[in-house]
């Protein structure tokens, strides 16, 4: 296969706190690839709000997110596939999981606030994996933090060494644009250009430059430059090495409302940023030039289509060129699976995949034999393990209104599950039905999905548990606990036994009962 093929592909999600700017940012990098015309297509922030707070809407706000769960465009020769973390924490769980089909990804923060929680939080998932980072400090524009103050806040809180590509001159309404450490040019920001389109004002000067001192006023250059010998003095010098690795974060300071440094970012990620890696599978290492097609499923996703009841699998390529009507092994059931209508997303519509490679994601209609961690192949008994599932932080027994439906119930609970949107568990004893989630919204999608898809109405009811922890050891031991503790245990959708957790004391009572079994918070597909 051509080299050129997965080189030039870049594989990568933003992370960010919600309000940082992502959506904004997602927008002007698919104008700036020309995959939208102007701003303002890929949703709105008031659109989002108003269905957050109305349940009856929950439908319609999946739809407006899903259709922009991955966004594939071109820009200068690469192919980019950005892929969407649903923002708002209750869906963190969805989040992980798109941050294992990603090769980069870029972390936005806003000027103001500096490194907030949910940051936090996908960045220590982003470590785990060893995902290289490039950071965008947004809303320039506006009154924020002293640039160095953040940077010290990434370099502390992270611990991730810093390597500023650009530098801010000025801040809030004085901001005028930013000084390009790396290629010595200054990059101008132009207030009164029209936001919704591609234009982006870019003038080269020299810092030296006398017109510089005439164009952002004695004071500003003054600043900068001693700002500028500051940075050289007390930042790392950007090593591609060190960021590929994980361990250095090139920064950017911008403005997407303005459409500002957005240019560069994407040149970064064209220049810097890792095409698709190797990906470990269970038993060898993957590489993406390998002829034979390999991929896995990190997220299904129903109702893409709110007209119809489709659900897609999301398949990341991990290696191969994949054909449309390919037959590929689906390793799990060891069943054989043509794949005739394969989609690829673009910024606004989906086409059908003709050709599709490593790096690239892939659409399956999938009517409930692909999960969530399973691996596709050409024929090779390959798994990719690593897609992780959660401990639930809130549980609560689910009911169907009508008794009659209680077997309706089940299976939509099993389809549900399968495709990662809760953690289900049926009791050992009395066979009941608990509900596991991270956030509490899940509850409301969850009935509101289970009532309009399936047709059942539920109810929820409080449970004395709190968590649950996955069991492993061997089977009799296993076994034997299950038979102890009957009442608080209880099997996930897949079968596995898991334990029923009312607190801290009751787990570490069982834990000491029974020293050789694994109490898992997480358990990977
Ligand atoms: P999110 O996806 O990370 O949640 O953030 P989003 O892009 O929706 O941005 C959150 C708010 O911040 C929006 O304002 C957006 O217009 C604003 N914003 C984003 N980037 C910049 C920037 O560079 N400068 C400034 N000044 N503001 C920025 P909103 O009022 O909440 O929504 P809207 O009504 O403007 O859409």
């Amino acid at each position: 296969m051509s080299e050129d093929v997965f080189t030039k592909r870049r594989t990568f999600a933003i992370i960010s706190h919600p309000d940082a700017g992502k959506t904004t940012l997602t927008e002007k990098l698919l104008l700036f690839g020309g995959a939208i015309a102007t701003a303002g297509a890929v949703k709105s922030k008031r659109e989002q709000r108003a269905a957050r707070s109305d349940w009856m809407k929950v439908e319609q706000e999946r739809g407006i997110s899903v259709a922009s769960s991955v966004m594939t465009f071109e820009y200068n020769g690469c192919t980019f596939n950005l892929l969407d973390t649903p923002g708002h924490e209750d869906f963190s769980e969805d989040t992980y999981r798109v941050l294992t089909a990603v090769d980069s990804a870029v972390m936005v923060i806003d000027a103001a606030k500096g490194i907030e929680a949910q940051t936090y939080k996908l960045f220590e998932v982003c470590r785990l994996r060893d995902i290289p980072i490039i950071t965008f400090i947004n809303k320039m524009d506006r009154d924020g933090r002293d640039p160095f103050a953040l940077l010290q806040e990434i370099e502390d809180r992270l611990a991730l060494d810093v390597a500023p590509i650009t530098w801010p001159i000025g801040s809030g309404r004085s901001f005028v644009g930013c000084w390009d450490i790396a290629q010595s040019r200054l990059r101008f920001m132009d207030r009164s250009a029209d936001k919704s389109t591609r234009a982006d004002s870019q003038d080269f000067y020299d810092l030296q430059d006398p017109k510089m001192a005439a164009l952002i006023g004695e004071g500003a250059h003054k600043q900068l430059c001693e700002d500028v010998e500051m940075v050289k003095a007390l930042c790392q010098p950007f090593d591609k090495t060190a960021y590929l690795e994980g361990h250095l974060t090139p920064v950017f300071f911008g403005s997407a409302i303005y459409n500002f440094g957005v240019k560069e970012l994407l040149d970064s990620l064209l220049s810097i940023a890792p095409p698709p890696r190797a990906f470990q599978a269970l038993t060898r290492s993957v590489k993406p030039e390998e002829d034979a097609v390999t991929g896995f499923i990190f997220k299904i996703q129903a109702n893409m289509d709110p007209k119809h009841r489709d659900r897609i699998a999301f398949m990341r390529l991990c290696s191969g060129h994949f054909k449309r009507g390919m037959k590929l092994c689906h390793v799990r059931s060891g069943k054989q699976l043509i794949l005739h209508n394969p989609t690829l997303f673009l910024a606004q519509e989906r086409e059908l995949a003709e050709d599709a490679f490593a790096g690239d994601i892939v659409g399956i209609p999938n009517h409930g034999n692909l999960r969530i961690g399973d691996t596709l192949t050409e024929g090779e008994k390959l798994a990719f393990g690593g897609i992780p599932s959660f401990a639930p932080e809130l549980l609560q027994k689910v009911r169907a209104t009508d008794p009659m439906k209680a077997k309706h119930l089940s299976s939509a609970l099993l389809e549900i599950a399968e495709e990662g949107g809760a953690s289900v568990f049926k009791t050992q004893m009395g066979s009941e039905w608990l509900v596991g989630v991270i956030g509490a919204l899940q509850f409301q999608i969850l009935a509101d999905r289970v009532r309009t898809e399936y047709n059942v109405p539920v109810t929820f009811e409080s449970t004395i548990y709190t968590t649950a922890r996955w069991l492993d050891g061997s089977p009799a031991d296993v076994k034997k606990l299950m038979d102890s503790y009957a009442a608080c245990t209880a099997y996930d959708y897949e079968n596995m036994p898991v334990f029923l957790v009312r607190n801290d004391w009751h787990l570490n009572k069982v834990q000491e009962e029974f020293p050789s079994v694994r109490f898992l918070k997480t358990k990977e597909h």
